[in-house]
């Protein structure tokens, strides 16, 4: 990884934990959190608890996300939360477009554009997701799908900076299967996300690139030590302090 990027490396805890759970894994992420210049930490908990998570690492480098996110500021839609919510709950970070949004939530590559363009306007960082599926990637398809993710998705968008995008590469297929892509087959994809932002008139050596799927304190290391992984967007394994603090030590 080049120099100028710091290791970014998010929990997604999803549909997980209560608030007395929030807290203590927090807490105890917060505790054993190594003091390391070049890396940066991130915690997407559920929307009940980003209050209680906020006022637990408040004063601790460890920055807040938001899972998900509506595009409008406020208004009469049930249900939803507004980046300018989140911004008022702490959050730094909006993860947008996760392949699980996408697949169980109908979102598409144009919802994932109008919440990315309202997650900027509010000044906070969305991690923008992006991954083809197993059928995808078995028809020879995963650079298209991948392509087409990124140009609609960051669609009339312009001044993006390392501040304030972030990309994560998530194999579908990789994805709390257990089956992680290899350091190779995820450095092909990260490397082609980089030129593409680049032909985008984006400052891509800026960029952060995480990769998602199957992150795991045994194969963090060698992910990580590829030049265009620039740190990991980290589901199942982010959900107990130990096994999370091991990939963060492998990080940076
Ligand atoms: P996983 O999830 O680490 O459990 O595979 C990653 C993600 O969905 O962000």
């Amino acid at each position: 990884m080049l120099t100028e990027r710091k290791s970014l490396i998010t929990g997604n805890w999803k549909m997980h934990k209560t608030l007395a759970e929030a807290r203590a894994l927090a807490r105890e992420i917060r505790l054993g959190l190594p003091v390391k210049a070049r890396l940066e930490v991130a915690l997407a908990p559920p929307y009940t608890a980003l209050a209680a998570v906020y006022e637990e690492n408040y004063g601790s480098p460890i920055c807040l996300a938001a899972q998900d996110t509506y595009w409008e500021k406020q208004g009469a839609f049930t249900g939803a939360i507004s980046p300018v919510m989140l911004k008022d709950a702490g959050c730094r970070f909006v993860i947008v477009g996760h392949s699980e949004r996408r697949q169980i939530f109908g979102e598409t590559n144009e919802t994932v554009n109008r919440k990315l363009k309202a997650v900027l306007d509010t000044g906070l960082c969305p991690i923008l997701c992006v991954g083809e599926t197993i059928e995808q990637r078995q028809a020879g398809r995963t650079l298209e799908v991948v392509t087409a993710q990124l140009r609609e998705g960051l669609a009339g968008i312009t001044g993006l900076s390392g501040e304030n995008l972030v990309i994560a590469y998530e194999p579908v297929w990789a994805i709390g299967t257990g089956l992680n892509a290899t350091p190779d087959q995820a450095q092909e994809v990260h490397g082609v996300i980089r030129r593409l932002l680049a032909e985008m008139g984006a400052p891509a050596q800026s960029i952060r690139i995480l990769y998602g799927g199957s992150v795991t304190p045994d194969n963090a290391a060698s992910l990580l030590a590829q030049p265009d992984i620039d740190g990991a967007l980290v589901g199942g394994a982010s959900l107990k302090a130990d096994s999370f603090l091991k990939i963060i030590a492998s990080a940076g």
